[in-house]
């Protein structure tokens, strides 16, 4: 099957509405944030659905992707894409954005390599000259924005659009809307969860995974190419969910299942299944290498985790115990919350701490194959 986008306007309706505020509850004045796990349809929402509901409302839509180029730092990423943005809307005569070199901000000209470095030519600036020279709102849609929280001068940039923010959205006019999106929601809630967090106050939402009306539209899809398969939606979704509600492996899986020569029509949902079944098997793999990776106390945290679910506390007399326990010596709160922050960490991280501070896993699939091994015995 080709994989077709499936869009989602009323969601991307809704985040306009919050980002413009609209609904009357939100407080996306200071922002909208956007956490979702990871290869769930995030970036094809933010493009292909917010993108152009954004635009469709008069708003100057700049994107920027903070995975983009890891040679690159976050700061310059961004402050690229908005000189980049503003050389074109001056050079609207010369066309050739290539040819651009140079940013006029105030009346003063920059090289474009120079915005967001030298003191003189601030974020701020460019955005607010940018914002009037289109004379429209401008969205500034930053993907894997917790990637500005590992690295502690690119905080710098992130101070520099709230104040851009705050200099350009006066008189209740929302001129600057800041929408910011990432797959690891411990390090999103840095930018929002203290008092000296640039974000301060802001509320970070849980991006909708895809749901049904997708494996729904999956299935129509595959039946328009394959009559003859019987197809039940209930089916589809079930084993999407068993998926990770991940389209990309769910629709390699269905091309799998669904070709004539895998065998008879009847078997469909069977091979899906058995799909399921591989696919579950790999992603078992990745956590053991995670498992194995960590140190003892780390494993045992974790296990702790597992255990006793989200919201579970680490630094109880009981906890503290259990990981003397498994590592056969006391270990006292330091060195357990050094494991933690460890655990916080690594690359994809296995633990997040949200605002309310208790602890929860960062990937959830990863209690399906504990509990699988616990059953086993292993
Ligand atoms: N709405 C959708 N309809 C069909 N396919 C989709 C949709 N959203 C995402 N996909 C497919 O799923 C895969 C992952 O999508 P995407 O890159 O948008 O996810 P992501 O959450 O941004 O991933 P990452 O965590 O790597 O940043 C891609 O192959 C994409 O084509
Ligand atoms: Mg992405």
């Amino acid at each position: 099957m080709n994989n077709a986008v499936f869009h989602r306007p009323q969601l991307a309706a809704e985040v306009v509405n919050l980002a413009l505020g609209r609904n009357a509850l939100g407080r996306a004045g200071a922002g909208v944030f956007l956490a979702g796990q990871r290869r769930i349809g995030k970036t094809t929402f933010l493009l292909q659905d917010l993108t152009p509901a954004l635009q469709s409302e008069g708003v100057h839509v700049i994107y920027v992707d903070l995975w983009a180029n890891k040679e690159v730092s976050p700061s310059e990423l961004i402050a690229n894409a908005i000189a980049r943005d503003l050389a074109e809307a001056q050079g609207a005569v010369a066309k050739m954005a290539a040819a651009i070199k140079a940013v006029t901000i105030h009346g003063v000209s920059f090289d474009l390599q120079d915005v967001g470095r030298k003191a003189g030519a601030s974020l701020a600036d460019a955005l607010k000259e940018l914002q009037a020279s289109l004379g429209k709102p401008i969205a500034l849609i930053v993907d894997e924005a917790q990637h500005v929280a590992a690295e502690g001068k690119s905080m710098d940039v992130m101070f520099a659009l709230k104040s851009a923010r705050d200099t350009l959205n006066v008189d209740g006019k929302r001129k600057l809307l800041l929408i910011m999106s990432g797959s690891d929601r411990d390090k999103l809630l840095r930018l929002v969860n203290t008092p000296r967090a640039p974000f301060f106050g802001a509320q970070i939402h849980d991006l909708p995974a895809l749901g049904r009306e997708y494996s729904a539209h999956v299935a129509g899809r595959l039946v328009q190419a394959h009559p003859r398969l019987k197809i039940s939606n209930e089916a589809m979704d079930a084993a999407f969910e068993r998926f990770v509600r991940r389209p990309e492996p769910f629709e390699e899986a269905i091309g799998q299942a669904a070709n004539p020569l895998a065998g008879p029509d009847a078997d469909f949902h069977a091979r899906l299944n058995f799909e399921a079944d591989k696919y579950e098997r790999k992603l078992d793999e990745e956590h053991e290498e995670v498992l194995e990776a960590l140190s003892p106390l780390e494993a045992a945290v974790l296990r702790w985790v597992l255990e006793h679910g989200p919201g579970a506390r680490l630094f109880t007399q009981n906890a503290l115990t259990f990981y003397g326990q498994a590592v056969g010596r006391s270990v006292g709160a330091g060195s357990a919350r050094d494991a933690v922050q460890a655990l916080r960490n690594i690359e994809p991280p296995v633990l997040w701490k949200s605002d309310r501070g208790d602890y929860a896993l960062e990937n959830t699939d990863m209690l399906r194959w504990y509990r699988k091994r616990m059953d086993a015995g292993t």
